[in-house]
């Protein structure tokens, strides 16, 4: 029976500045290695900085290029940019046309879409939603055409923003708009995938690992594979641990199991932060 294995890695938030997520990676990449998946996704945040510091894109892709199985790759907002809300503040800094060719030009691609195992796996840009830009109708009209093309089989969705907290319809709110795919976008996606067998939506961005089905949708958020957030700074909402995901995926089923490399450790984004500026101040 034709199996397909991948592996889930999100908001590995590489620099050359700071070693200590490098290390992270390292065992991640380690663990990979081990059991050598099909695939390796990074659902977005590869860069821990991209807009600012277009080395640190370039750092996160010669890291990856390093593992022994192939990635793709999907922008989050510390590649591209945020995306503009309704209510939230607005977005530092937005997502523009040239971060997006920046992304693009090291990376190949923003979106994605392949067959395996009677699968359909897609991959979507969900930073560009809401934005109005050219790429997001251009994403949207490149979905509808690969969704009709699904032919019945179940799909899988991966993208860097979770669709929202619990259910479609949440209400958004200024305090944590920007952690979900933005209204109006989100009813419009929301809509289009009801045209398709969707049986999962892999999502990374919050830091928290989480796991939970809504109308026949599992819902899984990877954790970051390097850092985690303080309860000061965050919300509880999942668990705070870092670590990656490993599916295993057959005609009709699908396995989920949540794991942490061996020597993967809960660094804290604060005391990250410190030893930044600290060097920057230096
Ligand atoms: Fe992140
Ligand atoms: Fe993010």
């Amino acid at each position: 029976m034709p199996e397909f294995r991948l592996t889930q890695i999100s908001d590995t938030h590489l620099a050359r500045r700071l070693p200590e997520l490098t290390e992270n990676f390292h065992r991640a990449s380690e663990y990979i290695d081990a059991r050598r998946p099909d695939l390796v996704v990074n659902t977005g945040d590869l860069a821990f900085d991209g807009p600012t510091s277009p080395d640190d894109l370039e750092f996160a892709r010669t890291l990856h290029a390093a593992l022994p199985v192939s990635c793709r790759y999907l922008p989050g907002n510390h590649d591209i940019g945020d995306n503009p809300t309704a209510l939230g503040p607005k977005p530092s800094p937005p997502v523009t046309e040239q971060s997006q060719q920046a992304f693009l030009s090291i990376f190949g691609e923003d979106r994605w879409r392949f067959d395996a195992a009677g699968w359909c796996f897609i991959g979507l840009n969900s930073l560009v939603m809401n934005t109005g830009l050219a790429r997001e109708a251009d994403q949207f009209d490149w979905l509808a055409a690969e969704l009709a093309s699904a032919g019945g089989r179940p799909v899988a969705l991966f993208l860097h923003k979770p669709l929202y907290l619990n259910l479609p319809d949440d209400p958004e709110l200024a305090a944590d708009a920007i952690r979900y795919v933005p209204m109006p976008a989100r009813r419009r996606l929301v809509e289009m995938l009801r045209a398709v067998d969707l049986r999962l939506v892999a999502s990374g961005h919050v830091h928290q690992r989480r796991d939970f089905t809504y109308s026949r949708i599992r819902h899984v958020w990877a954790p970051s594979a390097g850092f985690i957030i303080s309860d000061a700074r965050q919300e509880v909402i999942g668990i705070k641990e870092v670590g990656l995901v490993e599916y295993r995926f057959q005609p009709d089923s699908f396995e989920v199991r949540h794991v942490r490399a061996p020597s993967q450790t809960d660094l804290d984004m604060d005391s990250l932060l410190a030893r930044v500026s600290k060097g920057l101040a230096s």
